[in-house]
C-alpha cells in the first residue's frame, strides 16, 4: 500500500530521511521505523578550512517549535567513514541509500562520484541550493551555467541515478529544465529557503553565529512554499520529483504527493521532535488511504494537478458548531468584516467567506463547506 518509487528506486515507503547534521552518520536513520531510507550529509571530498567549524550559535527555533534558522555547513565526518562503513550499514538494515554530495567544486564531486558508484548506493543527491552558504559562497541556486557545467562532468560518470537538489527560486522551473536536459533522473524540492535573520533586541546582534547573521528556513514555515515548488515542478519536468520542505504531519505528505511529489524527505521535523515522526506518519497515512479506499499511495500523485484553474468558490460560509463552541471571542477578533459581533452567530449578509474564523478557531467549531463557482 505505501510502496512507491523515484524513477529506478524502489522504496517501501514514501518517506526518506534528508540531508543534514542527523545524516552525518547512519545512527539516527536506524532508530526510525516507517522510513524507507535516508540521504546522507553533503559530502564534501575537501571541506574548505573555514568550514570545519560550524559556526556558533547554529540554530534558531522559531516560537512555533517547528521551524528554524540554521547556518550549517561542512563535514564533521569525512567521506571516507561513508565509503568504509556508513554505505553498508544503511543497506544492511534495510534502507535506501541517497548519497548526497555538495555541487560546489565540481571536480571534488566527480571524484566522489567516481569513488562511490563502485559500491551499493541506490543513488546520488547533488545539492546546488543551500541558502546561507549561497548568500556567503556564491547562490547556485540560479547559477543555471554551474549546473549546466556541473551535469555535463558528472552524468557520463556513472549509470546510477542523479537527483539535483534544488530551492525556491524564481528560477526554479528554468534550473529544472535544464536538469531533465542533461538527464538528471529526479529533483528533489526544497532545500532551505532564505537566507533568514533574527536579530537579539538586547544586543543587537544577529541571533546566528555566522559571517553576516543570515541563515537558512526550515520547517513548518517553508510548507506552502514547497508544495507550492513541487506542483509547479510536476507541471514542468517530466523527470520524477521528491517533496521536500517543512512536513511533518501525514497530511503533509498526502498534500506533496497531490502536488506531484513521487516520494518526500523529512528534516526538521525528526531532528526537533525525534525518530517517532515517522512511525506515526506511517500509521496515519495507512488509515487515510484505507479511509479514502485508496489502494497505493502511488495513486495520491498528481491529483491536484488541474484542479486549480479557475480555481473560485461559491462564497465558502462558515457553520457553527454551538457544541463544539466555548465563546472564546477569537473568531470575533479575526473577522475584518464585521460579520461575528457576538460569537458564535454570523452575520451572513455581511460575512464575504473570507475564512479566517475558520483557520483561528481552537476547538473547530467552524467549519466551511466549499462548492465551486461555474
Ligand atoms: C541543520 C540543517 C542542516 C542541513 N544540511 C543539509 C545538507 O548538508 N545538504 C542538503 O542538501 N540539505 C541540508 N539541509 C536541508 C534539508 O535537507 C532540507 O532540505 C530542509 O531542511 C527543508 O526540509 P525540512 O523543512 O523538512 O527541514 C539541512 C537543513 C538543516 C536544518
Amino acid at each position: 500500500m505505501l510502496q512507491t518509487n523515484v524513477g529506478k528506486v524502489a522504496l517501501n515507503t514514501p518517506l526518506l530521511l534528508a540531508s543534514g547534521y542527523i545524516t552525518e552518520t547512519p545512527e539516527f536513520f536506524l532508530k526510525t521505523s516507517g522510513c524507507s531510507g535516508m540521504v546522507t550529509r553533503s559530502l564534501k571530498k575537501n571541506p574548505p578550512p573555514e568550514r570545519k567549524n560550524v559556526p556558533a550559535p547554529r540554530y534558531v527555533v522559531f516560537d512555533d517549535g517547528k521551524s528554524m534558522l540554521n547556518c550549517e555547513w561542512g563535514n564533521s565526518t569525512p567521506w571516507t567513514e561513508w565509503y568504509e562503513h556508513g554505505v553498508a550499514d544503511v543497506k544492511n538494515s534495510g534502507g535506501s541509500l541517497i548519497l548526497s554530495i555538495s555541487g560546489r567544486v565540481i571536480e571534488d564531486c566527480s571524484s566522489l562520484i567516481k569513488k562511490f558508484d563502485e559500491i551499493e548506493i541506490d543513488a546520488f543527491e547533488i545539492n546546488v541550493s543551500c541558502s546561507h552558504s549561497g548568500a556567503v559562497h556564491g547562490n547556485l541556486n540560479i547559477d543555471i551555467e554551474h549546473l549546466k557545467e556541473l551535469l555535463t562532468k558528472i552524468r557520463p560518470l556513472t549509470e546510477k541515478p542523479i537527483w539535483v537538489k534544488l530551492s525556491y527560486s524564481s528560477y526554479l522551473l528554468d534550473m529544472a529544465k535544464i536538469a531533465e536536459e542533461l538527464d538528471a533522473d529526479a529533483i528533489v524540492c526544497s532545500n532551505s529557503i532564505g537566507p533568514g535573520l533574527f536579530i537579539d533586541t538586547e544586543t543587537g546582534l544577529p541571533k546566528l553565529g555566522i559571517k553576516g547573521g543570515a541563515g537558512g528556513v526550515t520547517g513548518k514555515a517553508i510548507f506552502p512554499i514547497a508544495l507550492n515548488c513541487v506542483y509547479q515542478l510536476a507541471q514542468t519536468v517530466k523527470i520524477p520529483i521528491v517533496g521536500i520542505g517543512g512536513i511533518s504531519t501525514a497530511d503533509d505528505v498526502v498534500q506533496m504527493m497531490m502536488a506531484g511529489a513521487s516520494a518526500v524527505q523529512l528534516y526538521t521535523a525528526p531532528a526537533i521532535t525525534g525518530p517517532e515522526v515517522f512511525r506515526d506518519i506511517v500509521n496515519d497515512l495507512t488509515n487515510y488511504l484505507t479511509a479514502h479506499k485508496i489502494n497505493t499511495v502511488r495513486d495520491l500523485i498528481g491529483i491536484a494537478i488541474g484542479k486549480a484553474e479557475n480555481n473560485c468558490f461559491k462564497a465558502p460560509k462558515p457553520i457553527v458548531s454551538s457544541k463544539n463552541c466555548i465563546h472564546c471571542g477569537l473568531c470575533h477578533k479575526a473577522c475584518a468584516f464585521g460579520a461575528i459581533k457576538q460569537p458564535p452567530d454570523i452575520n451572513y449578509d455581511k460575512c464575504v467567506g473570507c475564512n479566517a474564523c475558520v483557520g483561528v478557531c481552537p476547538t473547530k467549531a467552524l467549519t466551511t463547506h466549499y462548492e465551486r463557482s461555474e
